[in-house]
């Protein structure tokens, strides 16, 4: 099984998981991301069932909306019951990587807002020990040098992502070689750094579900699986 049938698998795995959403009323979050637009378009063949969505980005928003898929602000949306998101990385405590995509700040935000996160990511996201992913991090503009040099004094090393502005008008800068053996602890520290807008550690907030697709099926694990 490649890479995009894994994707496909595990937003099929998504879909049944969530199945006791779709009733009047529901507005679900959704995430951003080649998995998330898997699960997006499958979702759309339930759209009668449930009331809308709330979008993690303007590219889901868009792609919700194209299905005619009702797209909400989570300033009207309340509490949401379920996010699904893909990953860049999962490690065995359900701790995450989140924005390759550069959408992590509204990822977080969003999953912040739901009172279960579901991931799904294919096996190769898998890691015993998250850090092998250089981590995306929000900059406002103007503190770009002031936040790469706390980043550097935190033992990464900063590289800003060319040509590519977020959804709120701000940098990605991908930080590698930090260390990551302790994520809540550093999600904390970068969570102090004045002019960094979010970082894409979820630690604080982790998943609380995992589905992994592999070349056998799809695994679901909840938080203290393994
Ligand atoms: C976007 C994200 C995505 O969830 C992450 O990058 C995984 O993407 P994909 O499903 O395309 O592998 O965090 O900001």
């Amino acid at each position: 099984m490649d890479q995009a049938a894994k994707k496909q698998a595990v937003a099929a795995a998504a879909i049944e998981d969530i199945r006791g959403q779709f009733v009047s009323g529901a507005i679900i979050g959704v995430g951003t991301g080649s998995t998330a637009n898997a699960f997006i378009d499958l979702l759309a063949q339930h759209k009668q069932q449930f009331d809308g969505a709330v979008a993690s980005s303007q590219a889901t928003a868009d792609r919700l909306s194209s299905h005619g898929i009702r797209v909400l602000d989570l300033n009207d949306a309340g509490t949401l019951a379920v996010y699904v998101d893909g990953a860049d990385e999962a490690d065995p405590d359900l701790n995450l990587i989140k924005g390759g995509g550069g959408a992590l700040t509204r990822e977080k935000i969003v999953a912040a807002a739901s009172e279960r996160f579901v991931c799904i990511v294919d096996d190769s996201k898998c890691v015993a020990t998250l850090g092998d992913y250089p981590l995306p991090i929000e900059v406002l503009p103007m503190a770009r040098e002031l936040v790469m040099r706390a980043l550097v004094a935190l033992g990464g090393q900063p590289k800003v992502r060319e040509g590519f502005t977020t959804d709120n008008g701000n940098l990605i800068v991908d930080t590698a070689a930090l260390d990551l053996r302790d994520p809540p602890a550093m999600e904390r520290a970068l969570n102090d750094l004045v002019g960094a807008v979010c970082n894409g550690l979820f630690a604080l907030r982790p998943a609380d579900a995992l589905l992994v697709a592999g070349t056998s099926g799809v695994a679901n694990y909840m938080r203290g699986d393994r």
